[in-house]
């Protein structure tokens, strides 16, 4: 294919044909395409956008480019959940073994950490043996069985987005509209879902700054998903301040083991009971919000979903002695710097963008393709919004590879925090719902 004229049409702003876009996918996984001239497509797509007939055409190829997932016939419904990306935002952790026992099935395919959000598979690959590697017939087998599997795409699953979201990553070409639509729905639906839950997220550390463009994101993800027979919600979500009171891989994961065991941040909580009460609601296993809440609520206290996550655990190889061990440990890192404030007031910001861009920088996540991420590296204890401290109060918690990251970290995360004097309301993280 003639894919340099391909990539001046959309730079020129001209709509590119179905066939034109299912083409460009093939010759992408067959690697027939040097990365620079992708590179280039991605940054065209960018700046031009793809219109109502390039957004599905480009979905259904990515989701076409490789082996998809298909299930027995079973009364448990298959749903599953996405975030379109944030700082602390650890939800699917806790939120995936419930659904299965709230039962459903749940397929979940997830991704890695993508510019400063971060990414559920460098979550739990800071389990120690974790694999998120698991061939096609394993995940089929293991979510008959459990009612979950937590893995990424197979060599063979969706190979586009693999090949596209590692580009994107490094060339600044995530915040787009239809490449995420693209990239979500292309996973999820290789899934055969009966419904899905989109956390779509806006504010400082969204992809999506502002609310408008979080809702036209939701909007073209819901009615490309429901046109394709997958039930889909959309949650805007704020993403100002990091979810939860913990950032980093490994912190993350304990955090959602809090949560698990009917602890941790209020915000947290309230995200994942949301995501589970909707499904409920969608999969007509409910018909009130109120009735749907509180039995996702009962179920996350009832200590199953904590038992049903390490049955997962040890299911996909996790080494359960070592993970115990490291749990009751206060740090994985060398070093733990305190931040405490240097006078009273009331936290009027947190940001989550100082907040995702420090841990990234620090050994957190990415900086190209090649970074080995540290999973010990983050922060915890985080003071939120609204929250009143005294002079010598710990705003945060830095937990750093060495003494002197620890310590420049410290000062970079520090100038995320501004105190007033005047007390602000805490606020739901939930700001909108989306349905068809
Ligand atoms: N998550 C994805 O899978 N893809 C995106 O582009 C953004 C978030």
């Amino acid at each position: 294919m003639n894919f340099l004229s391909l990539i001046e049409a959309k730079r020129d702003g001209h709509a590119l044909s179905p066939q034109q876009l299912q083409d460009f996918v093939h010759a992408l996984v067959a690697q027939e395409l040097p990365e620079y001239q992708i590179a280039s497509f991605l940054m065209a797509v960018f700046f031009r956008g793809l219109d109502a007939t390039e957004l599905p055409a480009l979905t259904l190829a990515m989701r076409d480019s490789g082996e998809k997932l298909s299930f027995p016939e079973d009364p448990r419904p298959l749903v599953d959940k996405h975030s379109s990306g944030g700082v602390g935002d650890k939800v699917s952790l806790p939120l995936v073994p419930l659904l299965a026992c709230l039962g459903f099935r749940v397929p979940s395919i997830s991704g890695r950490a993508l510019g400063i959000t971060g990414g559920t598979l460098d979550k739990l690959e800071s389990i120690p043996g974790f694999t998120t590697q698991l061939p096609r017939q394993r995940i089929i087998e293991q979510v008959q069985s459990l009612g979950l599997a937590m893995a990424g795409q197979t060599e063979r699953m969706v190979p586009a987005d693999r090949i596209l979201y590692a580009l994107r990553d490094v060339t600044g070409t995530v915040p787009s509209l239809p490449l995420i639509t693209a990239s979500i729905l292309s996973k999820k639906l290789s899934e055969s879902l009966d419904a899905l839950v989109l956390d779509v997220k806006f504010g400082r550390a969204a992809f999506m700054q502002t609310r408008e463009e979080a809702r036209a994101l939701a909007q073209a993800m819901i009615g490309l998903a429901s046109s394709c027979g997958v039930n889909t919600r959309a949650l805007l979500t704020d993403m100002d301040t990091p979810l939860g009171e913990a950032a980093g891989n490994w912190l993350e994961v304990r955090e959602s083991v809090d949560c698990l065991s009917g602890h941790g941040p209020q915000d947290l909580r309230e995200l994942v009971v949301a995501f589970a009460a909707h499904l409920l609601l969608q999969t007509r296993r409910e018909t009130s919000l109120a009735a749907a809440l509180d039995r996702a609520s009962a179920c996350l206290d009832s200590g199953l979903p904590l038992q049903k996550w390490e049955a997962m655990l040890a299911a996909q190889g996790a080494d359960m002695h070592r993970y115990r061990e490291l749990l009751g440990r206060d740090t994985l890192a060398d070093t733990v710097v305190e931040l405490r404030a240097e006078r009273a007031g009331y936290v009027a910001r947190c940001d989550a963008r100082i907040i995702g861009e420090a841990i990234r920088d620090f050994g957190g996540g990415r900086l190209n393709k090649n970074t080995v991420i540290r999973p010990e590296v983050g922060v915890d204890q985080l003071a939120k919004p609204g929250q009143r401290l005294e002079k010598g109060h710990l705003i945060a918690r830095i937990h750093a590879a060495n003494k002197e990251a620890g310590e420049v970290m410290c000062h970079r995360i520090a100038s995320a925090f501004c105190l007033s004097e005047a007390t602000a309301p805490g606020r739901s993280p939930i700001a909108e719902v989306l349905m068809t």
